[in-house]
């Protein structure tokens, strides 16, 4: 399988099936003496594992990571940094069903027509557990990427039709609530909302959003490698998220020049905006404001309630889905959002470095 493989200079692989021995990461490409303890990894893996309240899979795992390799006296040694962990609680017989019948909404029968064989096991490597890789990379980029002033708030804007209002906004609840919503009568809303999906043995989506602060102007590249472009497919790539937006994203259609483009202002000799509807972005190259983004999330394919399908013969047949599966994905994508976003931005902030002379020669005569 080509493409488990992402980024240039700070380059991850994931590998691992959800109910294989193990997952993990590789990192090629991160720069010595960072300080890095699985602690640090470990508090990234809690935000994403399952079974932490009634509206996620009830599959218990601790998700605890190793390292087990690139890490010396507690600094990384800028060699591949391996890590890994392990599956201890997989229960593959509930998955036997789908061995020879496609999940409609699941990538079961794609796997089939690609390579004619597949690990059905908890969905194999198309499961939400490949997301450990990426967040445990991810782990490490928030960090380096901390250290330089750039931070991230990520959380959950709706679920189903239950939005968060901006005057309730509140970023301590994004780690307190089970929604991740930072607005505690969405969050009981959202509550209520999810009880009569899970009653009805049905399942919802939603949207996450990311923003993250401090970013220089300069990132991303104009043509094929704008910011804005690689951070859509690092979003798209993750199971489930089926659409992206930066700044006022598909609103822009509804508004008028005059009211999208963002003035500038000189403050004390830094060019600055006034408003932010481009989500800090302009031709693909990071503008200095804050960037905003959000990921579109589809209700979790694996559901209760009767499906119509096909076998592997093509004989049409009604599934009834066995296993432990999210009502919704959103509170658990959280983290694997903001994770993919770090990892974009700290390879564009990486690839930079060699956009203008000055900095080239900065570096060789420093
Ligand atoms: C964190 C996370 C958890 C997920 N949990 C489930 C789940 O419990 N059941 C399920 O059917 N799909 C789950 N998914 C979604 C599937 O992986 C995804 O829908 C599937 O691979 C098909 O890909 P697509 O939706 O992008 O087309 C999860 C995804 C993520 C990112």
């Amino acid at each position: 399988m080509a493409g488990s493989t992402y980024g240039t200079i700070f380059k991850i692989t994931t590998w691992g099936e959800s109910h294989g021995t193990a997952l993990g990461v590789v990192i090629d490409g991160c720069p010595a003496g960072l300080s890095l303890c699985e602690d640090d990894i470990q508090i990234f893996l809690d935000r994403r594992k399952p079974g932490q309240n009634k509206y996620s899979t009830p599959r218990k795992e601790n998700d605890t990571v190793k390292i087990l390799s690139g890490v010396f006296d507690g600094k990384t040694t800028g060699t591949p940094i391996s890590l890994l962990v392990e599956n201890t609680s997989a229960r593959s017989q509930d998955y036997s069903q789908i061995a020879s019948c496609y999940r409609p909404g699941h990538a079961d029968y794609t796997f089939d027509a690609k390579y004619g064989f597949r690990d059905y096991r908890g969905g194999g490597r198309s499961s939400g557990r490949e997301t450990i890789g990426r967040v445990a990379a991810g782990a490490i980029a928030v960090k380096l990427l901390n250290e330089l002033g750039i931070c991230f708030t990520t959380f959950t804007r709706s679920i189903g039709p239950v939005c968060i209002s901006e005057e309730n906004f509140d970023s301590s609840l994004i780690t307190k609530t089970p929604t991740c919503m930072p607005d505690l009568a969405a969050n009981n809303h959202a509550e209520e909302y999810l009880k009569s999906c899970m009653e009805a043995q049905d399942s919802c989506g939603g949207v996450i959003e990311c923003q993250v602060t401090g970013i220089p102007a300069g990132l991303g590249d104009p043509v094929f490698e704008k910011l804005d472009a690689n951070l859509a497919k690092a979003l798209v790539s993750i199971g489930s998220v089926k659409a992206f937006e930066i700044g006022e994203g598909v609103n822009v259609t509804n508004l008028k020049g005059s009211e999208n483009n963002d003035s500038f202002y000189n403050n004390d000799g830094v060019i600055q905006k006034r408003t932010n509807h481009s989500g800090g972005t302009l031709g693909g190259i990071s503008d200095g404001s804050t960037l905003i983004m959000r990921a579109h999330i589809k209700p979790t394919p694996s559901i209760f309630t009767s499906q119509e399908t096909v076998d592997k013969e093509g004989n049409e047949v009604t599934i009834n889905i066995k296993g432990r599966h999210d009502p919704v994905i959103v509170p658990r994508a959280v983290v694997v959002v903001e994770s993919m976003a770090a990892l974009t931005i700290l390879d564009a902030l990486l690839l930079n470095m060699t956009s203008k002379m000055d900095s080239v020669i900065n570096f060789y005569n420093n």
